[in-house]
């Protein structure tokens, strides 16, 4: 009701428009305080939401909010302050049988998982861990594609925060930064695809998004590659904003991938976001790692990768992995 209004409510408006006593109506606000929104209290006047421009509180009514435009990812979401690690509780869910679209967020995880077997530092800092069920009835070799159309929506929402977020293939999103007066890409958020089979099909495939937000500090082994939007953009970011962002720029983005069953109708614009375009990468094919210029992907998401001898070559996420010649990107 503070939010709505903008302006002073008093106590006795909200005690009889909420059926509760005056002192219930003081308790309360004394709830949303501890939650991290500033009211005013005024004698005669009554109570007032400070609309702080740079708020970030991450509970279940924000989340509702921000997600009320989304028509099926995130519908149904559970939100935990603290989680081992949300993918695995998809997962658990989806055994329970859990519908398509089911979202669980969490403001901090004890283990946080990151590709190939990695750990992903989940500190309860300001970041968004978060993971949204799917089941598909499309092949187990489409899985993989979905995780490039999840990296589209992240880059998608987080643009609307105004910075220059661009994909790193096959799904890291990237923020360029300036250090030391040199233009950088430094990661800020990664995503981890996981699949449920049964009888050679899909049960379900879980999105695991993990969101450097506003971390005010890297781990310092990481440091090299990685930042924050709270350090890349200096200002506080809402995350329950950013969340409903994201969610909503999956639906339409995942929408014209499962018409396609591929990649084909998203490929220009996963293209133009594509930090990797028309520069050297090196491809760490254990078998035989090689260098080249990566020219955009194919309808099934593989790199498009030119040789020295000027032939295409294309390697597919998940076998390799791929670096820029001068560093990460
Ligand atoms: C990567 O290594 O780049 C992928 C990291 C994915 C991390 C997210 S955080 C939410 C979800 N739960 C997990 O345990 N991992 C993913």
């Amino acid at each position: 009701m503070l939010k709505d209004s903008g302006e002073f409510l008093s106590g006795q408006e909200l005690s009889e428009k909420l059926g509760v006593s005056r002192t219930a109506v003081w308790n309360m606000i004394g709830k949303l305080r501890e939650e991290g929104y500033q009211i005013e209290a005024v004698t005669n006047r009554g109570y007032r939401l400070v609309s702080a421009q740079d708020s970030d509180i991450l509970n279940e009514a924000e989340i509702g909010s921000a997600l009320r435009g989304v028509s099926w990812a995130g519908r149904n979401f559970v939100f935990k302050k603290e989680t081992g690690s949300t993918n695995e509780d998809v997962m658990q869910y989806a055994g329970e049988g859990a519908p398509e679209g089911t979202l669980v967020i969490a403001g901090r995880q004890s283990h946080g998982k990151g590709r190939r077997g990695r750990t992903w530092i989940s500190p309860q800092d300001g970041n968004v861990y978060m993971s949204l069920l799917l089941k598909p009835d499309y092949e187990p070799q489409q899985a993989p594609m979905v995780t490039l159309v999840a990296a589209m929506a992240v880059c998608a929402g987080m643009r609307r925060q105004g910075g220059e977020f661009y994909i790193k293939w096959p799904n890291d999103v990237v923020l360029r930064v300036k250090e030391n007066g040199k233009d950088s890409y430094k990661k800020v958020a990664g995503i981890l695809t996981e699949m449920v089979m049964e009888d050679a099909e899909i049960r379900s495939v879980v999105i695991g998004i993990g969101l450097n937000v506003n971390m005010k500090q890297i781990d310092e082994e990481i440091a090299e590659t990685a930042t924050s939007l709270y350090l890349g953009l200096h200002r506080t970011v809402n995350r329950a904003q950013l969340i409903g962002d994201i969610w909503k720029s999956f639906e339409e983005y995942y929408e014209e991938f499962k018409n396609a069953k591929d990649l084909a109708p998203l490929r220009e614009r996963y293209e133009a976001a594509l930090v990797n375009r028309g520069r050297k990468v090196r491809v760490l094919d254990p078998r035989e790692p090689f260098e080249g210029t990566a020219r955009g992907i194919d309808e099934s998401g593989s790199l498009l990768v030119e040789t020295r001898d000027k032939k295409l070559r294309a390697v597919s996420a998940g076998e390799v992995s791929v670096r820029g010649i001068m560093g990460y990107v």
